[in-house]
């Protein structure tokens, strides 16, 4: 059994972390530290607060003393650290909350994790600090490169990919330094349910839901490894699992797709839905073009992103040797799925159109 802090727990892969932990490990306890920032959503994590081994805590990875006091009280053994600010776009607008999350909350979390694991409970575990980290750490790609493997020098290019690559190292040193019983995944671009709609997938679904344009950085053809969401999690979960402390591995897709034939595709499959079900015109009537099968006509090309990385790609073999790890999903499913849980699910994401996240969307672009 195991007594687990989950950071970031109501932001996207957190709270998709959450129910695949408690659907697999039933009886453990399962903590919740978030501080429900514009990416944090407590709705996404209620049907998680009926269950009597999940406690949800309002608090910022930052108050070193609360995450003591849950570490402590609780008697948690295992730290599973998604807390981040995440999106690549905002940190080249305001770098500032992305240090102070990314390196100066990682750092403050493995400091209570060292003090209580190791100080206080004598390094009597078995203890797990895991690091949720990003391929973007490794740079970028040129399309004939050979995708990132465990040992690609880091050369992080935004402010975001910078911050990510500063904790992954703090992570690292602290159990070098310390003996502090971590691991690290390096994870390529996930989708799925409960994805704020500021990232590319659910942004293009909801924005051709109400017939605007579809932004398209650059000339598209920058190319990312998607992985359903659920797979990530299959994936840390195996990561932490693993004997060997102090390891770091890649998890990826082998699925990758330049952003204009995402974008397309999603088009293809909204007007698919809207001709096959003739509900969904009343519950979307701004939708009006996907009727006519039109909905790649909102397409816009617009400038790029400063900075813009070209294409990451993720070479799985460690994973694949030491764990066994393949992902369950393919994306044919994987994207039709997730299409379907923003059709399904208005009332999760209609209150974050309201309070303010299409305002961002357009100073962004304008
Ligand atoms: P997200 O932005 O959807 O969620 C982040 C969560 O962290 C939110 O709930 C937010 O409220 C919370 N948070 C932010 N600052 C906090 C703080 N100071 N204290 C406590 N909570 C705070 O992010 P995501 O897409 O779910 O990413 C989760 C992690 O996975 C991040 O570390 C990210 O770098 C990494 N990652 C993401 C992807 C991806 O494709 N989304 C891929 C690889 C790795
Ligand atoms: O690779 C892992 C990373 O994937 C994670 O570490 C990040 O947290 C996560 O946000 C994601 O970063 P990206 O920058 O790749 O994701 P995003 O959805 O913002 O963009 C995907 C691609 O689509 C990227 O090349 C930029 C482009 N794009 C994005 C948006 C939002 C567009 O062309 N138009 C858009 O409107």
């Amino acid at each position: 059994m195991r007594r687990l802090l989950i950071t970031g727990g109501a932001g996207f892969i957190g709270v998709n972390f959450v129910y695949y932990w408690l659907k697999e490990h039933p009886d453990d306890r399962v903590v919740v530290l978030d501080a429900l920032t514009y990416a944090g959503n407590r709705e996404s994590v209620r049907e998680a607060e009926r269950n009597p081994h999940f406690q949800f805590v309002h608090g910022n990875i930052l108050n070193q003393p609360l995450v003591e006091q849950l570490l402590r009280d609780e008697q948690l053994d295992t730290i599973v650290h998604f807390a981040a600010e995440s999106h690549v776009d905002r940190s080249i607008t305001g770098p500032d909350a992305f240090i102070e999350t990314n390196i100066v909350g990682t750092h403050s979390l493995l400091k209570a994790a060292r003090q209580i694991w190791l100080e206080e409970r004598k390094g009597a575990g078995p203890f797990r600090f895991h690091h949720v980290s990003t391929d973007e750490v490794y740079g970028t790609l040129g399309r004939g490169d050979a995708p990132f493997c465990e040992d690609t020098p880091y050369a992080p290019n935004s402010p975001y990919a910078a911050s990510k690559a500063s904790s992954d190292h703090l992570v690292r040193a602290y159990h070098e330094t310390y003996g502090l019983p971590v691991s690290i995944s390096n994870c390529s671009n996930n989708y799925g349910p409960f994805q704020f709609p500021e990232k590319l997938i659910p942004l293009t679904i909801i924005n051709a839901l109400h017939n605007k344009p579809l932004p398209i950085y650059g000339d598209g053809k920058q190319i990312r490894d998607w992985l359903y969401v659920r797979d990530h999690c299959r994936g840390i979960a195996m990561v932490m699992d693993a004997e060997q402390t102090g390891e770091c591995f890649n998890i990826g897709g082998i699925n990758e797709w330049e952003n204009i034939d995402i974008v397309t595709l999603i088009c293809d499959l909204l007007d698919e839905r809207f001709a096959k079900n003739p509900a969904l015109a009343s519950r979307f009537p701004l939708a009006t073009k996907l009727h006519a099968g039109k909905s790649r006509d909102l397409i816009t090309f617009i400038k790029d992103r400063p900075g813009h990385d070209r294409r990451y790609a993720i070479d799985p073999t460690k994973a694949q040797k030491v764990l066994g790890y393949e992902p369950d999903e393919t994306f044919a499913s994987g994207i039709r799925k997730t299409l379907d849980w923003y059709l399904d699910n208005e009332p999760w994401w209609r209150p974050l159109l309201d309070a303010g996240y299409s305002e961002w969307i357009a100073r962004q672009y304008n």
